[in-house]
């Protein structure tokens, strides 16, 4: 039997993480997960943390949900897996259907695929297939600065987080791109009331100038998560995908992270009555427990797609996996039956107690927040605008591992995306440990 050192160190032997310093995971002491219940996780020693991140935005309904567990174990019993290439099972294919049902109207096709990167590249892809017809020339994307849309090259070539995608962007096409609407950080310095209106004349004139050029547009719709929790001003989305839908470029909105009504809707992009051309889903469809991922599109796309070029050549070896599958029923009927959704009116009442008792902290502005997300930004000095370290956000994040939460920062901005299904509670707690880290490391800083 390894004992619970052993674990830490044969981590540290055997693996290289993804997203995590190397010099510093081997001088830390890792966490190791053994088990989780609803809002929380415990490690080997028997603490246990509120999930803050939702296993970075995956788990939505908590951990061990028992219908998805139920699901999962039935489908056990029948197979885990066979191939998708030249066969179906009825699972994928009810699943389907549901998602139709959930997504704007109109976007009644899916193709599965097994995360958010690939559910990004399909929809590149297709997107590029119907744009050539017409348009042979056109094969860029267009996209934000500070957009995440995965890690894979098609993905990064349309990312705008200069750390993480300029390394590789060599290996990738960039995009063109226009910057962030983000009403904190303004690149423009644009007036605030009008911010959303000017903020997207900028995109839409960038697109027009590019029109002929472009194979798509794609956006993370209303939430901009990786790229530093921006929450977009109301009616960007709206005037930029009707600009761009106009100019009959398609549309991909990348719901990865918004999808499964982490913002107050089912998709972000029914807060504006927006339908894109495609419609990439993936973290939350399984409620956090297996990789599965989609993209949606219309029933017109597909014909056009079924002319030519009459097959795809794109696929997963796990495409469909109808364990991920069972998962990601079982969610959505969850998530449907379970008044998931509209509980986070109220759930939201705590995030603007969490906001006055943090707007007292001199060092922290910007707090925003969106469904059940909340963020705000870390500034040491508080005269000058200057974003807090790493060291110091590392500090806080042990602080609030010590006190029982776990939260990841990005860069100087802190945030919660807790489960939908978290308790009031819990959600206030998330927010005491939160303030507490923060004061306790600037008292120590
Ligand atoms: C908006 C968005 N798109 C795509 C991805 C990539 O998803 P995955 O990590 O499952 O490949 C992410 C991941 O954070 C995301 O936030």
């Amino acid at each position: 039997m390894t004992d619970k050192t052993d674990i830490a160190n044969l981590d540290k032997k055997w693996i290289l993480h993804p997203f995590t310093p190397i010099a510093e995971w081997e001088q830390d002491t890792p966490v190791v997960i053994v088990r989780g219940e609803g809002s929380r996780i415990v490690d080997d020693r028997g603490n246990s943390y509120l999930d803050g991140t939702s296993s970075l935005w995956v788990n939505l309904l908590g951990h061990r949900q028992p219908e998805i567990d139920r699901a999962i174990r039935k489908q056990l019993d029948r197979i885990a897996h066979t191939t998708f290439l030249g066969l179906t099972h009825e699972g994928a294919v009810l699943l389907a259907e549901e998602l139709a049902h959930h997504a704007p109207k109109g976007l009644d096709r899916v193709f599965y695929s097994d995360n958010g990167s690939t559910a990004v590249e399909i929809a590149l892809k297709l997107s590029w297939l119907l744009r050539r017809k017409d348009h042979p020339g056109a094969s860029r994307f267009f996209s934000l600065d500070r957009a995440y849309h995965g890690d894979t090259l098609g993905a990064v070539g349309v990312g705008g987080i200069e750390r993480f995608h300029s390394p590789f962007l060599p290996l990738a096409k960039e995009s063109l791109k226009a910057p962030a609407p983000d009403c904190f950080r303004c690149p423009l310095g644009l007036i605030r009331e009008r911010c959303s209106i000017d903020c997207a004349d900028v995109a839409i004139s960038a697109i027009r100038q590019h029109a002929p050029d472009l194979a798509g547009v794609i956006l993370e719709p209303r939430l901009q998560a990786a790229g530093g929790m921006i929450v977009w001003p109301e009616g960007y989305l709206s005037r930029v995908a009707e600009a761009v839908q106009g100019l009959e470029i398609p549309l991909i909105l990348d719901e990865v992270a918004t999808g499964f009504g982490r913002t107050g809707a089912f998709f972000a992009c029914q807060l504006e009555n927006v339908t894109p051309d495609f419609l990439c889903v993936g973290k939350g469809l399984t409620g956090g427990y297996l990789p599965l991922a989609a993209t949606l599109f219309s029933d017109h796309t597909y014909h056009r797609l079924r002319e030519d070029p009459g097959i795809i050549y794109h696929g997963h070896s796990y495409t469909a996996n109808p364990l991920a599958v069972a998962a990601a029923r079982a969610t959505l009927r969850a998530l449907s039956d379970g008044e998931y959704i509209p509980a986070i009116v109220r759930k939201r009442n705590i995030f603007s107690r969490m906001e006055r008792q943090l707007k007292a902290l001199p060092q922290i502005d910007n707090v925003r927040s969106i469904g059940l997300v909340f963020a705000f930004d870390i500034f040491p000095d508080p005269g000058r605008k200057i974003p807090a370290e790493r060291n110091l956000m590392t500090l806080i994040e042990k602080q609030a591992q010590s006190r029982g939460l776990i939260i990841r920062p990005l860069r100087n901005t802190l945030y919660l995306i807790p489960p939908l299904s978290v308790s009031d509670n819990e959600l206030s707690d998330m927010g005491d440990i939160l303030l507490a880290s923060v004061r306790k490391a600037f008292r120590s800083g």
